[in-house]
């Protein structure tokens, strides 16, 4: 396929995921690359990510920290979560994300609502108060509305994808993995105010080129302001990987990756888009090759060692973690101490 036989429709999105050819890829994704420097310039905003806990009241199929794994649960303490924000803000980071498993229970949602205010009393010099991202699932409206008051003006819920057969497929059949409430709660998101981001996995086991770019389009018609999507990586123990269902190749999936990244930078010109740790599972270079392909924003993990270790959504034994400071080195320009708003929402269109 040539490049500039590129359409943006269904039709085109289709046929661009699905050509191997190496040399149309490079293309591409050199393409993205100029469009994003164009467009939201070449600078990359800084998330901090605090995975504050690995306890999750869900039980997605793919996920190795679901219900039903064994493994070591923690929780950051409110001191920890403060102390780990606290150095995002004294090496300007700008935002910090709060991430974790899934609970509903009131303490729990008390416990954030008071880091939230905690976190945004920090002081951070010259810089502005430090940018609060939220990625905890589904939550009741009042939720999303009690965590946007107390500080908090970005959340990521992914769809995971957005065909609604192959979400089924990954997920347990339950009401409380449903793909309509899943969309509701984007939408409530929406509604409160919040820059909400979403994203799909990549390279799933029986997902079709159609299926991606599907959720390329479905980005576009949910009208994201930030985007956060990668490859799958299966995790030994959980039953999608046990059930023996074919999944692409790691070269295949890393080169999906990228090109999902560079075709929605050229669908979504100035939106916020993540270059996602798990494209830095499947090749060392991941990272900075995301953020080469159209992908603006970085989220380094900031989560206390000793718990980072814990939050095992998938395999990632061989996590190559390269720093902030590599990737000054290879010279890209860091937005540092700012919060990096999607041009996209700030703009409003
Ligand atoms: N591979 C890739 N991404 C995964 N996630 C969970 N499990 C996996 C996996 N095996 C992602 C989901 C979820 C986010 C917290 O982690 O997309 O939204
Ligand atoms: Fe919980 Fe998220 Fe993992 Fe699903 S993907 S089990 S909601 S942590």
């Amino acid at each position: 396929m040539n490049l500039s036989e590129l359409t943006l429709d269904r039709e085109g999105l289709t046929a661009a995921i699905a050509c191997e050819d190496a040399a149309f890829e490079a293309a591409l994704r050199e393409k993205a690359y100029q469009v994003k420097v164009a467009t939201v310039g070449p600078e990359v905003y800084l998330r901090g990510l605090i995975e504050i806990s690995n306890r999750c009241v869900k039980n997605c199929l793919y996920c190795g920290i679901r219900r039903d794994i064994r493994c070591q649960r923690y929780e950051l303490s409110e001191e920890e979560v403060l102390t780990t924000a606290q150095m995002a803000a004294e090496r300007h980071f700008g935002s910090v994300v709060i991430q974790g498993g899934e609970r509903t229970d009131a303490a729990f949602i008390r416990k954030i609502t008071r880091l939230l205010k905690a976190i945004k009393s920090i002081d951070t010099g010259a810089d502005p108060p430090l940018g609060i991202t939220l990625s905890l699932g589904e939550q009741p409206r009042e939720v999303y509305e009690e965590w946007f008051d107390a500080g908090a003006h970005r959340y990521l819920l992914r769809i995971e994808s957005s065909n609604p057969d192959l979400f089924r497929r990954i997920h347990p059949s339950d009401p409380m993995h449903a793909y309509d409430r899943r969309l509701q709660a984007l939408y409530d998101l929406k509604a409160v105010g919040y820059q909400a981001g979403t994203g799909a996995m990549i390279g799933l086991p029986s997902q079709t080129a159609e299926d991606m770019a599907d959720d390329l389009l479905f980005y576009k018609e949910f009208d994201a302001p930030m985007v956060g999507m990668g490859p799958y990586n299966p995790h030994p123990e959980t039953p999608l990987t046990l059930s023996g269902a074919h999944y692409p190749s790691v070269q295949r999936r890393f080169s999906l990756g990228l090109k999902m990244i560079a075709l929605l930078r050229l669908l979504m010109p100035d939106i916020n888009i993540a270059a996602a740790t798990a494209l830095e599972i499947l090749d060392p270079r991941g990272r900075e090759m995301g953020l080469l392909s159209g992908a603006n924003v970085i989220m380094p993990n900031i989560t206390p060692r000793e718990q980072m270790v814990k939050y095992n959504l998938y395999d990632r034994k061989t996590l190559n973690a390269s720093d902030v400071q590599d990737l000054i080195n290879k010279g890209i320009s860091i937005g540092f101490g700012r919060w990096g708003d999607s041009k996209h929402f700030v703009s409003g269109i």
